[in-house]
């Protein structure tokens, strides 16, 4: 599409004012459509705002199941003050608080595949859709829902 200056004034017939509003239009088109692009290409979903359970949260649970058997989060993430070696295969999770708000550390421990469908993070909170699960643990979640929140609490306090 050539929308060159040049091309819109040689439209015939045309009183300047249409002109100006036609150029401007134009440019207005131009600026949004970035915009839009990032829109379409935006995952569906980013964050979950809701906390799967009311009630009281422990950061220090939360700390204990991510460097811990139950999560074994430190597989794959850093974290600085672990006190022992760690996984590079993933982002350090110190800092994580400032890069992500609550809803989007949510999004990712209960299922990293709604933002990112090739991710090698296992899904903490789906039962539904997932791959090679052996039969005991086949329709139960990794972690349930008390223990999601007290790992989002302890990640949230990681700036
Ligand atoms: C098998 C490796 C693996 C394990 C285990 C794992 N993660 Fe991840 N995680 C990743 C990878 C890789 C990413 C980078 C983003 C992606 O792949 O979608 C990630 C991204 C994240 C993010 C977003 C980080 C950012 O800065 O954007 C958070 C939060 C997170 N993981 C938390 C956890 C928690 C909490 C656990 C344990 C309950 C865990 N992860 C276990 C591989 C892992």
């Amino acid at each position: 599409m050539d929308t060159g200056g040049t091309r819109i004034g040689r439209v015939a017939g045309m009183r300047p004012g249409t002109m100006a509003t036609m150029a401007s239009a134009l440019l207005l088109a131009m600026t949004l459509m970035p915009a839009a692009a990032s829109l379409a290409a935006a995952p569906a979903v980013d964050a979950i705002e809701r906390p799967l359970v009311d009630g009281a949260t422990d950061p220090l649970r939360g700390r204990a199941i991510a460097l811990g058997r139950d999560g074994n989060c430190l597989l794959c993430h850093g974290l600085v003050d672990a006190g022992r070696p760690t996984g590079n295969l993933a982002p350090p999770l110190d800092g994580v608080a400032a890069r992500l708000g609550a809803g989007q550390i949510r999004q990712r421990v209960v299922n990293p595949a709604l933002t990112n469908p090739n991710t090698i993070m296992p899904a903490y909170f789906v039962v539904d859709g997932l791959r090679q699960v052996a039969e005991p643990w086949r329709g139960k979640p990794i972690l349930d829902a008390q223990q999601i929140e007290d790992l989002v609490a302890w990640l949230q306090t990681l700036r």
